[in-house]
């Protein structure tokens, strides 16, 4: 059974915004999708559809053959959640927030301490179990909620910005669990972010949203091969013949855009029969950074 299926998933707010249109996907169990796009574009909306905090106004999605909309209990019992802004209790610790949501999925007293104890551990937030939520900084928090999420041994994980506020190693951390979640547990993730490095990391697949609507689906290979940019290949040479079309980057490094790998002999060839002296050549792929800026026609903006 696909773990997400959206059909014609279309949701429009009472104000009349369409946020989002005509929604139509399937993901695999065990994918760890990235759901990305600029802000506003709804990937929120698309989350809160998929947990049945939303209706959609047409069309409908399933979560493991389940609608979110008719069955939300039935959703909840098998998937974690991390929102923007994880509400849980300021008054209690961190250990004491854990062992009440672990009573509220179903877990025993014993299981509730024994897991939470565990994904502190996991986390790095065992010097922190008996600290109060209200003294947590936002990265801390952020791995709290992440921690409540993963209480219940979720088949699916949604996941709205879960590293915002983390330092490098938290992120890290997080991204080694996540991984090892989907690889060696068969858990499907569903991830909207913005930091595209890291969704890089770990995604096996992506969907590109821009103004409700999805413009791109496919594994980074796909998305680069959709780029026109194809790739990028820089030559370090000398003599270099201009009919070849090869740009001076910099002293001696020229650069080059081809569609195909299979391209770069047949450019080593010409350049070393026109005169050419090669002495290094390498390709580029586009990353996804690149591939979302092409795609969403947002301008890269140079610090
Ligand atoms: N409760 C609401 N009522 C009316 N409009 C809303 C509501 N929530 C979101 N919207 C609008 O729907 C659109 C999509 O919002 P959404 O929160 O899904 O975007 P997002 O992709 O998650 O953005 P971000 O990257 O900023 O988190 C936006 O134009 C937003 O203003
Ligand atoms: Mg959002």
């Amino acid at each position: 059974m696909e773990a997400i299926v959206f059909e014609q998933l279309s949701k429009t707010y009472p104000g009349g915004k369409e946020a989002v249109k005509e929604l139509n996907l399937s993901l695999e169990q065990g994918e760890v999708f990235g759901f990305l796009g600029p802000n506003g574009a709804g990937k929120t909306t698309t989350v809160k559809l998929l947990t049945g905090i939303l209706s959609p106004s047409r069309g409908s999605c399933r979560v493991l053959g389940v609608d979110p909309a008719q069955h939300p209990e039935q959703v909840h019992s098998f998937s974690g959640v991390v929102t923007e802004h994880a509400q849980m209790y300021d008054h209690l610790t961190g250990m004491e927030n854990l062992e009440f949501y672990a009573a509220l999925f179903g877990l025993s007293r014993q299981q509730g301490t024994q897991r939470a104890k565990q994904l502190l551990e996991q986390l790095d937030l065992s010097d922190a179990a008996g600290q109060k939520l209200g003294a947590y900084s936002t990265g801390m928090r952020q791995k709290l909620s992440l921690a409540r999420a993963l209480l219940a041994q979720p088949k699916i994980l949604f996941l709205d910005e879960p590293t915002s506020g983390m330092d490098p190693e938290s992120v890290l951390r997080v991204n080694r669990m996540l991984r090892r979640l989907a690889k060696e547990e068969g858990v499907t993730l569903f991830l909207c972010t913005h930091q595209l490095r890291y969704a890089q990391e770990i995604c096996t697949r992506y969907g590109l949203m821009e103004q409700g609507r999805l413009l791109a689906c496919g594994t980074l290979e796909e998305l680069q091969n959709r780029v026109s940019a194809g790739m990028k290949v820089q030559i370090r040479a000398k003599k270099v013949p201009p009919a070849l079309g090869l740009a001076l980057k910099a002293d001696g490094i020229w650069e080059g855009n081809i569609s195909r790998e299979e391209e770069i002999p047949k450019l080593v060839r010409q350049l070393v029969e026109l005169g050419g002296e090669i002495y290094s050549v390498s390709a580029q792929t586009p990353s996804l950074e690149e591939i979302y800026f092409a795609l969403t026609g947002a301008q890269e903006v140079l610090l």
